[in-house]
């Protein structure tokens, strides 16, 4: 696909990126509501509230713990990379902001990242709220967690439907004073992430979509750069402060 759309940075702008499920598809990572989007005939809102723990701890950690197999597995993709790059040139002009539970914009080189929903491989007691380090699969009830401190179950360190996205004060400070907003491969689906291109275009700033398809939110966007984030990003963002 030939890219048409040109995103030159001045000195003055800041870059606030928000990614989903999407950016990951290319590493081999299941997106949420595409073909795939269903796990074991459970949707992800099934698997993923505080109710569905409260009745089916067990379950809940066989899909974390499916999840996490799947992550360990996946390399960063070119998408993850240019990010990276950037937020060398950009340094604290750049924030990124995922919906993404995944390590992989991580282990691409990115710092200046906030996983909004939480991290796969940080799990916390449900007494206690403290994150730990993770990585373990827990997939039997004789498997599941537990605190060193007090000895209740540790949960996946993730936000679940129903509950708060972490750092949502950060975010908007951010969102507040960013001049350019990218979205890449996310349905537009959940809020509130959903809705931050409500409010750059509230404050008159460029937003830009990059994903395959139109998100539910598309109408919402200045421009939408229909194709993969791998095909996309590298050419987009390299061209965007190429004397940086
Ligand atoms: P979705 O699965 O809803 O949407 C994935 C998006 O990625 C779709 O719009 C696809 O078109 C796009 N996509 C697919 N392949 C792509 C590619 N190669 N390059 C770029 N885009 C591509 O995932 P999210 O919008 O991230 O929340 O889902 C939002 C939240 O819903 C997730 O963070 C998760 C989920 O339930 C929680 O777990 C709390």
């Amino acid at each position: 696909m030939r890219i048409i759309l040109i995103m030159r940075l001045t000195p003055n702008d800041r870059l606030f990126v928000l990614t989903g499920a999407g950016i990951s598809a290319e590493s081999g990572l299941a997106t949420f509501r595409g073909s795939g989007g269903l796990w074991n005939g459970y949707r992800v809102e099934e698997v993923a509230t505080p109710g569905a723990w409260d009745a089916d701890p067990e379950l809940v950690w066989r899909f974390y713990s499916m999840r996490r197999r799947d992550a360990l597995a996946a390399q960063p993709n070119a998408a993850h990379v240019a990010l990276a790059e950037i937020e060398q040139k950009l340094g604290d002009q750049f924030y990124l902001c995922t919906q993404n539970v995944d390590d992989l914009h991580e282990r691409a080189g990115s710092h200046r990242i906030h996983h909004m929903h939480g991290t796969l491989f940080q799990s916390r007691c449900v007494h206690c709220n403290v994150p730990v380090a993770d990585k373990a699969l827990h997939e039997t009830a004789t498997d599941l967690p537990t605190c060193p401190e007090c000895g209740a179950l540790l949960r996946p360190h993730i936000v679940w439907f129903g509950e708060v996205p972490l750092d949502m004060e950060g975010i908007y400070r951010e969102l507040d004073r960013a001049t350019v907003l990218l979205v890449v491969g996310t349905s537009g689906s959940v809020y509130p992430a959903a809705g931050f291109v409500h409010v750059a275009r509230q404050r008159g700033i460029r937003t830009v979509y990059v994903g395959p398809e139109e998100p539910l939110n598309a109408n919402a966007f200045d421009e939408i750069v229909l194709g993969s984030a791998t095909g996309v990003l590298p050419g987009l963002l390299s061209s965007a402060c190429p004397s940086a």
